[in-house]
């Protein structure tokens, strides 16, 4: 019989790395993360600077193309996206095909991927012009997607996009506006908005950025690969966390019961985790949580009108589990999701909606990570190999004698 560890000795030298704790798989020029000095740039420029003076289309811009745009370039850019919002009138029975009450992201998951049904075209992954298009398609129908997630959900009509609205605010519209009552996005809402979606918009070589790379190395529609993206966000360890954070500070309910959640966490027989901290990357503050951290009490103080009681819940738990030695040793400190849920929650988003909103931005990621890769002349099949620990080679048995 074949010795199969044998075949491992042959077929030469291979890295085993579970998590890929430290493997780099590509290069890369989009973003940059020093996890230990808490450091995020998009194309060299510090996320602190365009969180706060940048629109989101333009981070999108630069995420895509490299630079920054110009006005004139800014201009076009979002004229063409603007352009591209509608979805077709085809998808609208493929939604009501989905029962009343399924989660957004499994709604999401499946529209997107349909769109490689209705544009033929996308299938040209080696053609620049396409994969731009393409681009622009995702980045434009994605919110009329979402927000097309939401009202099914709540059984209201599906807005139509408006194109004479800015980008954040046109997709408050579609979640907020019906036939009968028209709907005036208030400025600190959008805001709001336009700084979560850039903090969102690219992270480098997550778990969805990097699945939707591995989904496209073997030259898969864009629309097929950003459906895989969505799949891997949905995961509570990865996009899924915002969601669980809100649904983790219900839980805890009261600011006398952080104390026991905390022991909890560290329980390590209970598989409870604090929700939105830790980062595979950031070994210390994650700044896009410092930045949201900073602006939330303004946009609740605006937004709510009222104290809002999970937030102060929130800075609590922080406070606590910042003095513990438990995280304290395994630099375990707040990651973006969890303030993020509390904002949109101010924002009157759903709990459930949540995950769907970080899809939203990382689209802009996800498909200026699949151009890259595919404009690469050196770009293989992602193939993995594995250390295989199964039976060794063994006789068939027919099935009278097992
Ligand atoms: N609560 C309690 N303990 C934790 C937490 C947490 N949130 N996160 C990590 N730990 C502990 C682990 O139990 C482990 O302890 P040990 O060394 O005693 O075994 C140690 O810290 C290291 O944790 P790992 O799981 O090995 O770290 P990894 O890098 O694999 O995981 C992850 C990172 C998934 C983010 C993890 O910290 C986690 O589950 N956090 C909660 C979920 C979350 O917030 N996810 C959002 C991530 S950000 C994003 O996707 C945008």
């Amino acid at each position: 019989a074949v010795d199969i560890s044998s075949l491992y000795r042959d077929a030469g030298f291979f890295t085993y790395d579970p998590g890929f704790m430290a493997t780099a798989s590509c290069h890369s020029a989009i973003t940059f993360i020093d996890g230990e000095k808490g450091v995020l740039l998009y194309r060299g420029y510090p996320i602190e600077q365009l969180a706060t003076k940048a629109s989101f289309l333009e981070v999108a811009y630069l995420l895509f193309y490299g630079n920054l745009p110009d006005e004139k370039e800014l201009d076009d850019f979002e004229g063409v996206i603007m352009q591209h919002t509608m979805l077709n009138e085809n998808l609208k029975s493929f939604l009501d095909g989905f029962r009343y009450d399924a989660h957004p992201m499994a709604v999401l998951c499946g529209v997107v991927g349909s769109l490689s049904a209705f544009y033929h075209d996308s299938i040209n992954v080696h053609d620049p012009h396409y994969r731009e298009v393409s681009a622009h398609r995702l980045i434009a129908k994605i919110p009329t997607i979402a927000a097309a997630t939401y009202k099914h959900n709540v059984g209201e009509p599906i807005m139509y996009p408006r194109n004479d609205l800015r980008y954040c605010a046109n997709f408050l519209y579609m979640m907020f506006a019906t036939p009968c009552a028209d709907y005036e996005p208030r400025l600190i809402a959008e805001k709001a908005l336009n700084l979560l979606f850039i903090l969102h918009a690219d992270h480098e070589q997550n778990a969805s950025t990097s699945t939707v790379r591995l989904a496209g190395s073997s030259g898969a529609n864009p629309f097929a690969c950003i459906a895989a993206g969505v799949a891997s966000l949905w995961g509570p360890a990865h996009g899924g966390a915002n969601e669980a954070v809100l649904d983790m500070l219900a839980e805890i309910g009261s600011v006398a019961n952080v104390a026991k959640f905390i022991d909890k966490a560290k329980d390590k027989d209970d598989p409870f985790r604090l929700m939105g901290f830790g980062h595979r990357v950031y070994k210390n503050y994650d700044p896009r949580a410092m930045i949201i951290r900073e602006v939330c009490h303004q946009v609740l103080e605006e937004l709510a009108d009222v104290k809002n009681p999970l937030f102060d819940l929130a800075l609590e738990l922080e406070r606590i589990a910042l003095e513990d030695e438990y995280f304290v040793e395994r630099k375990l400190y707040p990651n973006v999701d969890f303030y993020s849920g509390i904002i949109y929650q101010a924002l009157g988003i759903p709990r459930n909606m949540f995950t769907v909103m970080f899809a939203l931005a990382r689209t802009v990621g996800w498909v200026s990570h699949w151009a890259e890769m595919m404009s690469e002349p050196s770009m293989r099949i992602g193939r993995p190999r594995q250390i295989y620990h199964g039976p060794q080679v063994r006789d068939y048995v027919p099935i009278s004698k097992r």
